[in-house]
């Protein structure tokens, strides 16, 4: 016999009260775990209808028809380039990656280098600047042209293509070759090789491929309907203060405004930078991030370090900053052009990355903790902190009274810049750290996309003449162009650059070893050819009349 049944029949037999509260205390022991099971159930159920809805949808879920098919065949019509210059760009390529076009700061420029390499333009798409079609208008380095239309309504197609000549300093002892070599490597092989230097992509690529279509256009006779721009700035790597700046003031006194759309530069064709997709996205940046450099100021007690004052201004700095970068600013993913870029792809995602991307209302928090592990993905989803300058103290054995730090953020386009600094200041949490914003610029404004967005939808379209596997997609591009020098002139920009490129490939974007495959250049030259004429016959807005410019609709 146990204890534990003694006392039961004692209690049984002597003190009914005593029996009856410990029976209800079991029975109120067995509710407790009755209700638990009941939550526990209700709580399965609900976590097995949520991945029941969300696999519904990554199954049902299609890529957006952000094309229109009846546009698609005829952009699948027009020509192909065929003309010697065409078939030589690769090597008119790496003849204009020999100038080594620096900038280094606003305002420096070599005139010399550029001189050269204007007349190098000149001498290499001789069509173009001896047409009578075509008016330059010079704001040396700089330059715009004007591409006369001659259809009733001048106006009625009218864009802007931007590109610029300038490129990044090189650091050329970290180069496997000359940076200014522009090298035409491995032509025979197939594929045709790869042309090396500083700005194959970024971004003399752009600068000869429109030349080199606009050139071919013109050869054959073809002349617009719609008044067309094309402006290279020289300073865009410094700021476009001096060449974007002032062309875009040319075209306001020109009364240009309201245009179709606008190119610069951007995101690529992607491959292999999503884990799980299968086929190269072709993403059109339908905004850029905006800019700030706070300066983080740290005060203490100054004196001899024999003797350090207990509260220092450098370990006070230290922690300010060690606090900043670990909280990093919010996350914004199912919000916008990021949530419409994973719903793009997803449907040509393998499993089980396919059921997240479809459902960012429900894997959000694992999707950017992914993201988060890598710094491409991670500056798409949020504004981005760097530390770029700490400075304090002058010699050994003296404790400063001040340091500072310079940091900066690229704000992403759901976060203001109020929002930016109080997040600052709220992860710093310390009261005698003085945080002065020195310089800002918000993020440029969300450009019209989805399926009724004339000039989105031609430009997934004609991305996907020269490749035809990629999946088309909105996205914001983390870096800055020339566009912010022109967005009085259309709601409808865009940032974008028809080449198929790996994660390795935009390494060399600002970094070593940049270059380019001859693939991608005759591709950049089909595309702006398609591009051009497709726009000027009035592709982008035949299907869209509803909608007209700038429509949107998500
Ligand atoms: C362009 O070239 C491709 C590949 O050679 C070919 O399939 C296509 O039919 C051509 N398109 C036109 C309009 O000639
Ligand atoms: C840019 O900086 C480099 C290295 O300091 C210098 O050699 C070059 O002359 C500079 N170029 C211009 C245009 O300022
Ligand atoms: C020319 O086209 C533009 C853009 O579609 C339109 O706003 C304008 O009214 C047209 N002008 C004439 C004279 O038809
Ligand atoms: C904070 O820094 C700014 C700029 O450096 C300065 O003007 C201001 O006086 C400082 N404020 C304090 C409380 O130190
Ligand atoms: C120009 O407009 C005319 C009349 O609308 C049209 O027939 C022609 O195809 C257009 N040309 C181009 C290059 O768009
Ligand atoms: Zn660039």
């Amino acid at each position: 016999m146990t204890r534990g049944s003694t006392r039961y029949s004692l209690a049984s037999v002597d003190d009914p009260t005593s029996y009856s509260y410990s029976k209800e205390k079991r029975k109120c022991g067995r509710n407790v775990i009755y209700s638990i099971c009941v939550i526990i159930s209700i709580i399965l159920i609900v976590i097995a209808a949520l991945l029941v809805a969300a696999l519904i949808r990554a199954l049902m879920l299609e890529v957006p028809s952000y094309v229109h098919p009846s546009t698609m065949e005829q952009i699948m019509q027009l020509p192909n380039m065929s003309s010697s210059t065409f078939l030589n760009l690769p090597s008119i390529l790496g003849m204009a990656l020999t100038f080594p076009t620096i900038t280094n700061s606003s305002g420096s420029y070599d005139p010399v280098v550029f001189r050269g390499f204007r007349e190098f333009l000149v001498h290499s798409f001789p069509n173009v600047f001896s047409s009578s079609n075509v008016e330059v208008h010079d704001s040396f380095p700089s330059f715009l042209l004007t591409v006369q239309g001659s259809g009733e309504n001048a106006t009625a197609n009218s864009f802007l293509l931007l590109g610029h000549m300038d490129v990044v300093p090189v650091d050329a002892s970290a180069w496997d070759d000359d940076p200014f070599s522009g090298k035409w490597l491995d032509k025979e092989t197939e594929g045709g090789g790869f042309v090396y230097g500083r700005g194959a992509i970024d971004d003399k690529l752009s600068v000869v491929a429109i030349l080199c279509a606009l050139d071919e256009l013109i050869a054959s006779g073809w002349s617009p309907n719609s008044t067309f721009y094309i402006a290279f700035g020289h300073d865009e790597e410094v700021g476009g203060e001096y060449g974007a700046r002032r062309l875009a003031n040319f075209l306001e006194s020109k009364g240009v405004k309201d245009l179709l759309f606008i190119l610069d530069e951007g995101m690529p064709i992607l491959e292999g930078a999503i884990a799980g997709l299968e086929v190269p996205v072709a993403i059109i940046g339908v905004t850029e991030k905006g800019w700030m450099d706070i300066r983080v100021e740290a005060t203490g007690v100054a004196g001899h370090s024999s003797i350090p004052p207990l509260s220092q201004a450098t370990h006070a700095l230290a922690t300010a900053i060690h606090n900043l970068h670990s909280s990093p600013h919010p996350v914004f993913l199912n919000d916008g052009p990021e949530e419409h870029l994973l719903l793009a792809v997803a449907p040509k995602s393998s499993w089980p990355q396919r059921l997240a991307l479809s459902n960012p209302w429900l894997f959000r928090n694992m999707i950017s903790a992914v993201f988060s592990r890598k710094r491409e993905t991670d500056a798409m989803q949020r504004t981005t902190t760097a530390t770029t300058i700490i400075s304090g103290g002058v010699k050994d054995n003296v404790v400063p009274g001040t340091a500072w730090a310079l940091v900066n953020h690229r704000v992403h386009p759901s976060e203001s810049l109020e929002e930016v600094v109080r997040h600052d200041i709220s992860a710093i949490n310390d009261d005698n750290i003085n945080v002065t914003v020195l310089d800002s610029r918000a993020p440029h404004p969300i450009s019209p996309y989805g399926a009724s967005s004339p000039a989105f939808s031609l430009l997934a379209s004609v991305a996907l003449r020269v490749c035809p596997e990629a999946v088309p997609a909105p996205g914001v591009l983390v870096a800055n162009t020339d566009t912010r020098h022109y967005l009085q002139f259309s709601r409808s920009v865009y940032r974008a650059m028809p080449y198929l490129l790996t994660p390795q490939d935009l390494a060399g974007i600002h970094g070593n070893n940049e270059r380019i495959s001859a693939a991608n250049v005759w591709r950049a030259a089909q595309y702006y050819h398609t591009l051009i004429m497709a726009a000027d016959l009035g592709l982008a807005n035949s299907h869209y009349s509803q909608a007209g410019r700038g429509g949107r609709e998500l």
